[in-house]
């Protein structure tokens, strides 16, 4: 007999793994169209050869007919003679991160060449002293040539030679040209219009290098060693350039170790630049750009930034500093410059400046800043960046009105102030903002509640701020702060206010008093703290015209009680994410032209079912990662998102929901788009009928095995006239007989599954499979399912009719046996090698098979009543089971030890499947043994209809007692435990 079982399990195994074998192999697996072609990847013409670790270009596989060939990032050190002939058609050829160090002359001969990269090898041209032929020959129709990072130096000579001249685009950054005297470098390059000689080696210009180069228009010479002065920039050397160069760049040619002598501005060889329009170059100390700039008449970008390894050490800028910048300039960029200074008048010349960047002088300040605004005051000036000019250790920054006193006067419409350290606006300075003004960054700050709330109402065409606090960590300080930076002292603040104009001290706890978020002072600081004792509440008036204010990452910590905002305001973009607005009871009234409000991942636990009845015209929330589970879960007359009949985007991803009620969204009669992604949910069985507009319904990332028929149904009424996308992947849907319904309509449906490629199966067995093919996995169910019609249930009494049934059940369902038989085989054998084996006595009273969504009442009433009171023992999975053991030899030892396999039969247990496989086992031992294993409580009301076919037939043949609910009759519910207690007993 247990031969008989240990063949029939290794056949089963054998069978089963084949099943599951054809099933996988079909599944779509490469997601691109490349296939293999020799040592590489093809697609059609196009081969990638890159990172394969080629020493060589392979001799055989690749497509002759191939137009690109990548070998980038290998090991070629050596290109055989004539290695690329074969290619005939080969137009772009990538060579780079090799090891190449010569390249013979014939190489690429007669190859239709476009692009060739070779950058990052190790190519040099040349012995040293003479010049060699390089291989770029009679490439007539290369347009890009990449030798950027190589070794090439001057010898290299010409890099290409006649017959190239359609060449437009040459790299030959990060090479070791020096002197740069070899005017033949750039020989024959008749078209080229970008070139890059960035990061070699030169130190000075020589006159003729760019008299061939008659089209070119980009050039690029930063980092190299070019002093910026009248000796290295010869007076004609961009004389041939005139018409065409559009872009020059030299920064990073003059580090700080150079003497302060040797610097100026090279302006009269400049002043032949007619075409300019974009320079960067080094900044240099105090000094003016002289007279040639005037030449510059096409000029509208000026950079002299310290920053992307630029030098810049401006220092002071005086009133004649811009004297000679022609008027054409519009934008200025002077950030890294450790400017200090800047005189009143030093803006005047530019009065047609657009953008003036001033970032980054640490040691510029609000009152420099502001002073300097006297010469702006009526010119084009419309942005401005003043990020980071506060030392990053400064204390108690504050604007005064007197340092914006001059910006009332210009067209200022943006300006970004990010990381100022700044903790108040004194009252009146933000009154003196121009009009104009539309856009305001006042991120990384540290800016609290202050009077100044009051002013906000002054800046009339405001449409968005920008208030988000420290995204990233600050690294560890270095060193302490300068002795000044360590002062806090009010007494220089009223020095620097006007008149009247109160500034405080920043913190006030008065003003914190009211628990409200953003409030907005109306009265006096002296009514204030009369305010404390009253319940007043605050109109807080917002910049009339405002529609975006964004505050995320500022340690917001504030309950949200009642809260009220003038009615006129225009605000539709709220973002406070990343927060700590934990409390959402409101109301909160005024936002009535709110649209997009985003309160997510602000650890929202305490919530009011009616904070959002105010928010009546939002289109877009998103309230995702916070704690919303228990007010969603309990939410079940839909009072929460009710009113919201706009609303068209929600997202509640990452709020641990385990369930959703039916009617938690009964309200949302426009909504496109429902994000339910990251939860625990196990049933969606959610009424959405009336969201006749649905397109995407994102339930990833969950633990759905199905959805039910109405949900289908919805899903395809509304894919009738609009295509709707659902998102299941990542949950492990049912691929069992009973679900063949689900996996029929998700091949069929017109509704549109995302990456259903990507889909993976909770099998019958418990077991997962990934990357399905659903349609495969639809046949094979089929096969399996339609296999258990055949049901023989014979009359045993023989031996010989003993062998008919269990093939007769094999028939029946023989996985399961067969899985059963060899676990049990095993378990046998190994009760064999250990004791006697003594039937008759079990372990276990009962093992109970229930589903994890009622273990409160296992493990708290059934275990109190049956062990602690009846004195049984009882087998449960989370406290009894083996650890290491794996879970199906559990299950089989569990039903084998325990006289009765007790089912805890509820809605979940119905759809869980390791419960199936448990009910199954327990089946098969009933079969096996003849004893009377299955014992259902029956613990909730599931209407038959609902019931799997063979959990029905199981009830019909098993004894089965209903729990009569938890709030029944004290005698009941006595009489129940003992009638189970009995029974369980008795088995
Ligand atoms: C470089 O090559 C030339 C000619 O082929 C030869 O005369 C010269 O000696 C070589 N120089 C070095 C350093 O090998
Ligand atoms: C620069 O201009 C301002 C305003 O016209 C003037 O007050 C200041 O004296 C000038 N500075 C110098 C050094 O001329």
């Amino acid at each position: 007999m247990l031969l008989l079982g240990l063949w029939m399990a290794t056949w089963g195994l054998l069978a089963a793994s084949q099943t599951s074998l054809s099933t996988l192999g079909t599944g779509p697996s490469m997601p691109s169209t490349f296939i293999p072609c020799g040592p590489c990847m093809c697609n059609g013409s196009v081969v990638d050869c890159s990172s394969r670790g080629l020493t060589s270009v392979p001799s055989c596989g690749l497509p002759a007919t191939a137009t690109s060939l990548s070998l980038r990032n290998n090991s070629i050190s050596y290109l055989g003679h004539g290695i690329f002939t074969r290619f005939l058609s080969l137009r772009w050829l990538d060579l780079s991160f090799n090891l190449l160090r010569n390249i013979s002359v014939d190489l690429f001969q007669s190859l239709p060449l476009t692009t060739l990269n070779l950058a990052h090898n190790h190519l040099v041209f040349g012995n040293g002293t003479n010049c060699i032929e390089t291989p770029f020959a009679n490439l007539v129709s290369l347009t890009h040539l990449d030798l950027s990072y190589n070794n090439l130096h001057n010898v290299s000579c010409a890099v290409v030679e006649s017959n190239v001249s359609n060449l437009h685009w040459l790299d030959l950054s990060h090479n070791l040209y020096s002197l740069s005297t070899e005017p033949r470098l750039l020989k024959y390059l008749g078209k080229l219009a970008i070139l890059d000689l960035s990061h070699n080696y030169l130190n000075s210009l020589s006159e003729h290098l760019f008299q061939d180069v008659r089209a070119l228009q980009s050039l690029n010479l930063s980092q190299n060693q070019i002093p910026l002065n009248n000796n290295a920039y010869p007076l004609g050397v961009f004389a041939m350039l005139s018409n065409t160069l559009t872009e020059l760049r030299l920064e990073g040619n003059c580090d700080a170790s150079y003497s302060r002598e040797n610097f100026s501005y090279p302006d009269k060889t400049f002043y032949q630049l007619t075409s300019l329009k974009y320079l960067q170059l080094d900044g240099l100390p105090n000094l003016e750009f002289g007279s040639g700039f005037e030449g510059m008449t096409s000029l509208t970008n000026l950079s002299l930034s310290g920053k992307d390894g630029g030098f810049c050490f401006i220092n002071s800028l005086t009133n004649k500093t811009f004297l000679h910048v022609p008027q054409s300039l519009r934008s200025l960029h002077l950030s890294n410059c450790n400017i200090t200074r800047i005189e009143m008048d030093a803006f005047r010349p530019l009065q047609h400046l657009h953008t003036l960047d001033l970032s980054f002088n640490l040691d510029l300040g609000f009152e420099t800043l502001g002073n300097a605004f006297y010469s702006l005051q009526g010119s084009d000036l419309q942005e401005l960046h003043i990020n980071s000019i506060i030392h990053p250790y400064a204390m108690c920054v504050m604007v005064t009105p007197r340092n914006t006193r001059f910006f009332k006067h210009t067209h200022l419409e943006t300006i970004h102030a990010r990381g100022n350290r700044l903790e108040v606006f004194c009252e009146g300075a933000l009154r003196n903002m121009p009009d104009s003004l539309k856009f305001v960054s006042v991120d990384e700050n540290e800016l609290g509640f202050g009077s100044y709330f009051k002013d906000l109402g002054h800046l009339k065409n405001l449409r968005e701020i920008h208030n988000d606090g420290h995204k990233n960590a600050f690294e560890p300080p270095t060193e302490y702060p300068p002795d000044q930076m360590q002062q806090c002292s009010t007494g220089n603040v009223e020095e620097l206010t006007d008149s009247g104009m109160n500034c405080h001290s920043p913190w006030h706890p008065e003003d914190f008093s009211l628990k409200t978020w953003e409030p907005q002072q109306t009265s006096s600081r002296k009514r204030r703290s009369s305010a404390l004792h009253t319940s007043g509440k605050l109109l807080y008036t917002l910049p009339p015209n405002l529609e975006t204010y964004v505050s995320r990452w500022d340690k917001l910590y504030y309950q949200i009680l009642e809260v009220e905002f003038n009615t006129s305001n225009y605000l539709t973009v709220l973002n406070l994410c990343n927060n700590l607005l934990t409390t959402w009871i409101g109301p909160v009234t005024g936002l009535t032209k709110l649209v997009t409000l985003d309160l997510s991942n602000n650890f929202a636990h305490n919530v009011s079912t009616r904070f959002f009845h105010t928010l009546t015209s939002l289109k877009v929330l998103n309230v995702s990662r916070n704690f919303l589970r228990l007010i969603i879960e309990n939410d079940t007359s839909g009072e929460l998102f009710e009113p919201l009949h706009t609303l068209q985007s929600l997202y509640v991803s990452k709020n641990y929901l385990n369930a959703v009620p039916p009617n938690v969204f009964r309200g949302l009669i426009n909504l496109q788009n429902l994000v339910l992604s990251h939860n625990s949910i196990f049933h969606f069985d959610v009424n959405i009928s009336h969201m006749k507009n649905l397109s995407l319904l994102d339930l990833s990332y969950n633990y759905i095995r199905f959805l039910p028929q109405s949900v289908m149904d919805h899903l395809d009424s509304v894919a009738e006239y609009q295509q709707v996308t659902v998102d299941i992947t990542f949950n492990s849907i049912a691929c069992t007989c009973q679900h063949v319904d689900f996996l029929t309509w998700i091949l069929t449906s017109k509704v549109k599954f995302r990456s259903s490629n990507r889909l993976s199966c909770l099998m019958s067995d418990g077991g997962v499979r990934e990357r399905i093919n659903v349609f495969d996995v639809i046949q094979s169910l089929q096969k399996s399912c339609t296999d258990k019609s055949g049901i023989l249930v014979g009359a045993v009494s023989c031996a010989f009719c003993l062998l008919v049934a269990m093939f007769s059940a094999l028939v029946y369902r023989y996985r399961w046996k067969l899985r059963y038989l060899y676990y049990a085989s095993r378990l046998a054998y190994r009760r064999l090698q250990t004791c006697d084996d003594d039937n008759d006595d079990f372990e276990f009273d009962a093992f109970v098979s229930y589903s994890s969504e009622d273990n409160d009442f296992v493990h708290g009433e059934l275990l109190e009543e049956l062990e602690t009171r009846a004195g049984l023992r009882l087998n449960v999975h989370n406290r009894d089971f083996i650890p290491g053991r794996p879970i199906p030899s559990n299950i089989v030892s569990a039903v084998q030890s325990s006289r009765r396999t007790l089912v805890v039969l509820s809605r979940e247990l119905v759809q869980s499947e390791w419960c199936h496989y448990e009910m199954q086992m327990a089946t098969m031992e009933a079969a096996h043994t003849g004893r009377d294993v299955l014992l259902f409580l029956l613990y909730e009301d599931v209407p038959s209809q609902q019931l799997p076919r063979d959990v029905l037939y199981n009830l019909q043949s098993s004894t089965y007692i209903t729990f009569p609910g938890t709030r029944a009759e004290p005698s009941l519910v006595r009489d129940f435990w003992a009638r189970l207690a009995q029974a369980i007993r008795q088995g």
